[in-house]
């Protein structure tokens, strides 16, 4: 909220979802929370779920069903994460700052298709769930992934064994086919282990729901933590886009006043531009960030020891 204050005028409006929503109302996420994300230009979320909501219990609520309901609710198919070390961090990652030094990726990930989305059910002691696509669903994603690209679109499937990998490359290949930018195909385990290996190779990663879950949380690590990566998540309606950090709610360090906000930043930086159309705030919020970690700012996920409250002080004081 300060930050918002101090970078512009905005009226905003604070809505229940996950646990909270569970508490207050039986459900992660009501029609009138749906209603009013949809009445706004941008929705920025904090993050959802927390041992205490935690269930095996098909039938219960569970906080993952806001988030979920709001993507979908929304449109909100394309997901884009960008993956982009601050200098300051090189040293910060597990790995060596030789292989991630040049990394500047962006994950475009589909969000509202997919295993998240398809049949699933328990019958017994059985229980499947389902991975469903269209080429309609492939399409307008590669198009946001070509889009965004600026030396060339990876490609990420398992087309050696899944039907839905196999429509998904094809289309890809049909989309690529009428763009400048070159594309390239790569299996998902591959991808897994060239994230490590090769980062600053990489552009743009193309890929389905639960393979972008996954990598993203690999490719955070090149920035050192889970606590540094933004998301925007954007329809192709007139409607708001949903603006949020990767990570979850950290439970293990509720209440502790030592959670990381630079992802929560981050998403404010991409909201900005992504959702109000205001570059220059942005791009002043971005550098800020950087700045205080230039200055040293480490919270405890860094290996550092400044609270949420002194990384908030250090960024609003470079901004
Ligand atoms: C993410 C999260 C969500 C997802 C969870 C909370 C449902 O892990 O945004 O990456 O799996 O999409
Ligand atoms: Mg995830």
């Amino acid at each position: 909220r300060e930050l918002l204050e101090r970078v512009g005028d905005f009226e905003l409006e604070e809505h229940p979802i996950g646990g909270a929503s569970i508490d207050a109302h039986g459900v992660a996420l009501t029609d009138e929370v749906l209603e009013a994300c949809r009445a706004a230009d941008a929705v920025l979320l904090a993050a959802v779920g927390g041992p205490r909501w935690d269930t095996t219990d098909p039938d219960a609520p569970r906080p993952e069903q806001g988030l979920l309901g709001l993507r979908k609710g929304l449109g909100l198919f394309a997901n884009l994460r960008p993956v982009r070390p601050s200098p300051a961090l090189l040293d910060a990652s597990p790995l060596k700052r030789e292989l991630i030094e040049g990394t500047d990726l962006l994950v475009v990930r589909e969000l509202t298709g997919g295993i998240y989305f398809g049949d699933r059910g328990l019958d017994g002691d059985t229980a499947h769930d389902t991975c469903v696509y269209s080429e309609g669903e492939v399409e307008r994603i590669a198009r946001v992934a070509f889009g965004l690209a600026r030396r060339k679109v990876t490609s990420v499937d398992k087309a050696n064994v899944l039907e839905t990998s196999r429509l998904w490359r094809k289309t890809v290949e049909r989309v690529a086919a009428a763009e400048r930018t070159p594309i390239e195909h790569m299996l998902v385990d591959n991808a897994a282990m060239q994230l490590v290996s090769r980062p600053a190779d990489f552009d743009v990663i193309l890929t389905e729901n639960m393979f972008g879950d996954i990598l993203s949380d690999e490719a955070a690590m090149l920035t050192g933590s889970l606590g540094m990566l933004p998301s925007a998540s954007l329809g192709d309606g007139p409607g708001p886009g949903l603006f949020e950090p990767v990570h979850g709610s950290a439970p293990d360090i509720a209440g502790k006043g030592t959670a990381n906000p630079l992802a929560m930043f981050g998403s404010v930086a991409m909201m900005l531009r992504h959702g109000l159309a205001m570059e220059t705030e942005a791009a002043a919020l971005e550098s800020a960030l950087d700045r205080a970690l230039e200055d040293g700012l480490r919270t405890p996920d860094l290996q550092g020891n400044a609270t949420t409250e002194a990384a908030t002080r250090a960024v609003l004081a470079n901004l």
